[in-house]
C-alpha cells in the first residue's frame, strides 16, 4: 500500500488590479458579464468570461429557466458559446465572478463539478493549457490550468 498526496496550486490576488494586464482584461470581463445573469429563481448572478489564445474574449452569464434544469450556469453558456461560434480557436483561460443584489461577491465563486468537466474537454480539445481565474471583490484565485481544480480528470474515451 502507498499514500499518496494531490497538491493544488493557486496564486491569490488582492483585487483585480493587481493581475497582468490580460488576466486583469479577462476578469474584468466577467464582472461585466454577471450583468447578463437571469437568475429569477436564485437571485445569484454569475457572469464568465472565455479568452482565445489570440486575446479575444466572449462573455456568458447563468440562464434560469421555470423547470429548473433546464437552466445553465454562467461557465458553461460561456464555454459552448466560446466552442460553437469559435470552433477552430483554442480557450487559454475562463474568469468567474458572482454578485448578489447588485453588488460583487467578496470571495471568489468556484465553478461547479460539471462546469469543471466541461472546461476540461475544451482544454483537451484546444491543446493549450486553460487557466482559471476566480473573481472576488476583496481576492482573486488564479489557477494555471483547470487539472488544478479537477485533478484525475476523466479523458479516457
Ligand atoms: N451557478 C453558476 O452559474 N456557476 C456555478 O459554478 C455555480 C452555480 C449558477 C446556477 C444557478 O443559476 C445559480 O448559480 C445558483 O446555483
Amino acid at each position: 500500500m502507498t499514500n499518496k498526496e494531490i497538491k493544488i496550486a493557486y496564486t491569490e490576488y488582492a483585487s483585480i488590479e493587481e493581475l497582468q494586464p490580460q488576466d486583469r482584461l479577462l476578469a474584468e470581463a466577467a464582472v461585466e458579464a454577471v450583468a447578463l445573469s437571469y437568475a429569477p429563481y436564485s437571485n445569484f448572478n454569475v457572469g464568465a468570461a472565455v479568452q482565445f489564445e489570440d486575446g479575444e474574449i466572449v462573455k456568458g452569464a447563468n440562464q434560469e429557466n421555470a423547470a429548473y434544469p433546464s437552466g445553465l450556469c454562467a461557465e458553461r453558456t460561456a464555454l459552448f458559446y466560446a466552442s460553437a461560434s469559435r470552433p477552430d480557436k483554442a480557450m487559454t483561460a475562463i474568469a468567474i465572478a458572482a454578485g448578489q443584489n447588485g453588488h460583487i461577491c467578496e470571495s471568489p465563486a468556484t465553478p461547479c463539478g460539471a462546469c469543471r468537466q466541461v472546461m476540461a474537454q475544451y482544454q483537451s480539445k484546444g491543446g493549450k493549457p486553460m487557466a482559471v481565474l476566480l473573481v472576488g471583490a476583496s481576492k482573486v484565485w488564479k489557477f494555471e490550468k483547470v487539472d488544478d481544480l479537477l485533478p484525475l480528470i476523466f479523458d479516457s474515451i
